[in-house]
């Protein structure tokens, strides 16, 4: 009992602090180097340019949700090994954070306002997943990971060619959600019902109709 009690206020500080490096835009480095293009990189026109910023916007809250997820998932994990899982992933959610935020300072622009308002909503959701059970749980992580997939897709599809710096960072983040998902489903994931999916595809587009202006 006594165990139990000192751990709690050390997993609330953890989280907390988490919380505030991953929305104040003050990330750690990453364990893997941001991808590069061996292209050189061009001047975008202002129309393009302002494209790329709301984007590339959405795609660094994109990486702020999936962490918050994971580590909601986390905290009620019901087994070590689901535990490690989602940690890694949500690792590896840190790098994709890391390159996009890069990719904005390079844009002159800045990270969405709402990103504590987004981290809090994941959060919640992820630990409100696993309560749920690890197959449930891994579930989610095939549904974000679907969806993130197919919007990055559609942001390959958008970005100018020439845009070599962004479409590096993309293609690699692409690469990655398919092995994220792949690897929940290899874990034991389980399909999630239709009206979950569609809650959370109309999450995911009201988020990011703003995102991309704020
Ligand atoms: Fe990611
Ligand atoms: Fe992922």
């Amino acid at each position: 009992m006594r165990k139990i009690n000192s751990s709690l206020p050390s997993k609330i500080l953890n989280e907390f602090d988490r919380f505030l490096k991953i929305v104040s835009s003050t990330a750690e480095k990453p364990t893997i180097a941001t991808p590069k293009s061996s292209e050189t990189d061009v001047i975008l026109q202002p129309d393009d340019k302002l494209n790329v910023q709301g984007l590339m916007r959405i795609n660094h809250t994109g990486e702020v949700c999936a962490q918050a997820l994971y580590y909601g998932q986390a905290l009620f994990a019901k087994d070590r090994q689901t535990y490690r899982h989602l940690i890694k992933a949500a690792d590896d959610e840190h790098n994709h954070l890391y390159w996009c935020q890069e990719r904005l300072d390079d844009l002159h622009t800045h990270t969405s306002w709402l990103n504590p308002l987004w981290y809090l909503g994941s959060f919640t959701l992820g630990a409100t997943a696993a309560l749920f059970g690890d197959k449930i749980s891994y579930g989610f992580v095939i549904e974000v990971e679907k969806q993130v997939e197919d919007h990055l897709q559609e942001h390959i599809e958008q970005i100018p060619e020439e845009d070599h710096k962004t479409h590096a960072i993309l293609a690699q983040m692409k690469i990655d959600e398919i092995r994220h998902g792949q690897d929940a489903k290899d874990a034991g994931g389980i399909d999630l019902p239709l009206p979950v999916k569609k809650i959370m595809t109309t999450m995911s587009q009201f988020m990011k109709f703003l995102v991309y202006r704020i």
